[in-house]
């Protein structure tokens, strides 16, 4: 044990079977992270605590829900009539999981503006583009276990998709399925990986700290943080740029925690499926699978790639194309690190052709999630198709735009 670390009493007792006071210090108290976070900093300690609230209350919902097509729908309703404080727990996770999107989506969209994922931090990017398909999943497999109608056509609709594949498509669906239906089988199964992905999920956030704490926290700025003699009471060697994560950024978060909170507690408490849009009104109905609802749509945070999905036209019969575009909307993310070819790495320096970019693929994101809600028409299909595009062009131009656009030269320490 070195010097540094030891301790006496219990803790020194611990200290020497457990690095306890060694990672307290390395990660937390003297961790030091940029001095110029700002508001779009909160959104990683958010996710953290939007897993945490999906966790334990999807724990206690499953005390009681019944994964079995006959009682599914039925005991939900029990949870939420019977079960003591269950209709709060219900709502807490149903909300619950569209505010996690939402967070996770602003958390991401820092990532964009930033920069944070450039060299040295791909891999971090990486791994939570890794989390997002584990979050994905994750929904994906939860939708169907209130057995509504909504669930049980969205899974119908979602689970065909891979009998697009050739070949094997129609094998490979059955086998997801576990029928040729979506049915009793399916459900159960899909409600053992809805309650083992988020602990993998736990599992995948440890290692995106993990790879945080190795390369440190990008900043507004977008430039590394400077070492130096600092002279304070914690380490002479800290970076001048830097504070201790704890006690400055641990408070300053709690200030986020707050915020989400309150607005978190207003929609549980007086709009828990917010005009239909966190909870669809078809998924009221149990499912019914003689009949289909006149309009299928997957929650709102699928919704985007779903537009995608339908804006493709199917090729002799086939929605492959749609598929492999879908798909290819969330895969090219994975590559972003090394599209970006600017001199510069965070919006504040970079020029227009960025800044004009960013904004046409915030647009596109957020028309093709309304696109993706309601019904298709033709000039509907066509705004999709003009967006998808617009989506990656984003991409697939970036190493482009990024070269030639006017950047503005970095300052040489993060600016207050
Ligand atoms: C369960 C979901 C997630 C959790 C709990 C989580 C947690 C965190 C935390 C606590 C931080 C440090 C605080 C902060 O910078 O806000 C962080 C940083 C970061 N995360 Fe995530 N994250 C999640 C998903 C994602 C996803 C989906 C991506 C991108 C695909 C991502 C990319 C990043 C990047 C690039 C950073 C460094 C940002 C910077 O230093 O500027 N994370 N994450």
């Amino acid at each position: 044990m070195s010097e540094q670390t030891s301790t006496s009493g219990f803790l020194g007792w611990i200290d020497e079977r457990f690095p306890l006071t060694k990672v307290w210090k390395e990660h937390l108290a003297e961790y030091y992270a940029p001095k110029n976070f700002n508001f779009w900093y909160f959104f990683g300690s958010l996710a953290m605590l939007a897993l945490v609230i999906q966790i334990l209350t999807g724990v206690w919902l499953a005390m009681s829900y019944k994964p079995s097509a006959a009682d599914a729908f039925a005991s939900v309703e029990y949870i939420m009539r019977d079960v003591d404080w269950g209709w709060l727990i219900r709502y807490l996770h149903s909300t619950g999981s569209s505010a996690f999107f939402i967070v996770v989506y602003l958390h991401m969209f820092r990532g964009l503006m930033y920069g944070s994922y450039r060299k040295p931090r791909e891999l971090l990017w990486i791994l939570g583009m890794v989390i997002y398909l584990a979050m994905m999943a994750t929904a994906f497999f939860g939708y169907l276990l209130p057995w509504g109608q909504m669930s049980f056509w969205g899974a119908q609709v979602i689970v065909n998709l891979f009998a697009a594949v050739p070949v094997v498509g129609e094998d490979l669906s059955v086998w997801v399925r576990g029928d040729y239906v979506i049915s009793d089988v399916t459900l159960n199964r899909f409600f053992a990986f809805h309650f083992l992905v988020p602990f993998v999920l736990a599992a995948l956030v440890f290692i995106h700290i993990v790879a945080l704490h190795k390369t440190g926290s990008n900043n507004p700025d977008g430039i590394e943080i400077k070492y130096g003699p600092k002279g304070n009471r914690w380490d002479d060697k800290a970076p001048a740029d830097g504070i201790p994560f704890h006690p400055y950024y641990s408070v300053k978060d709690i200030a986020g925690v707050v915020g989400f909170l309150f607005l978190f507690s207003a929609v549980v408490f007086f709009a828990p499926d917010f005009f239909g849009l966190f909870l669809e009104p078809p998924n009221f109905q149990p499912a019914n699978p003689l009949q289909t609802p006149a309009h299928i749509a997957p929650v709102w945070y699928f919704t985007p790639y779903y537009a995608m999905l339908r804006a493709v036209p199917p090729m002799f019969g086939s929605q492959f194309p749609g598929v492999v575009v879908m798909f290819a909307a969330i895969l090219i993310m994975f590559v972003l690190p090394w599209l970006d070819r600017s001199p510069v790495k965070s919006i504040r320096y970079k020029g227009p052709a960025f800044k004009i970019a960013l904004a046409i693929f915030a647009v596109s994101f957020v028309v093709l999630a309304w696109l993706g809600m309601i019904s298709a028409t033709p000039l509907r299909t066509l705004l999709s198709q003009i967006f998808t595009v617009l989506y990656f062009l984003f991409f697939l131009l970036m190493p482009w735009y990024s070269k030639i656009d006017k950047t503005k030269p970095v300052p040489e320490r993060v600016t207050e």
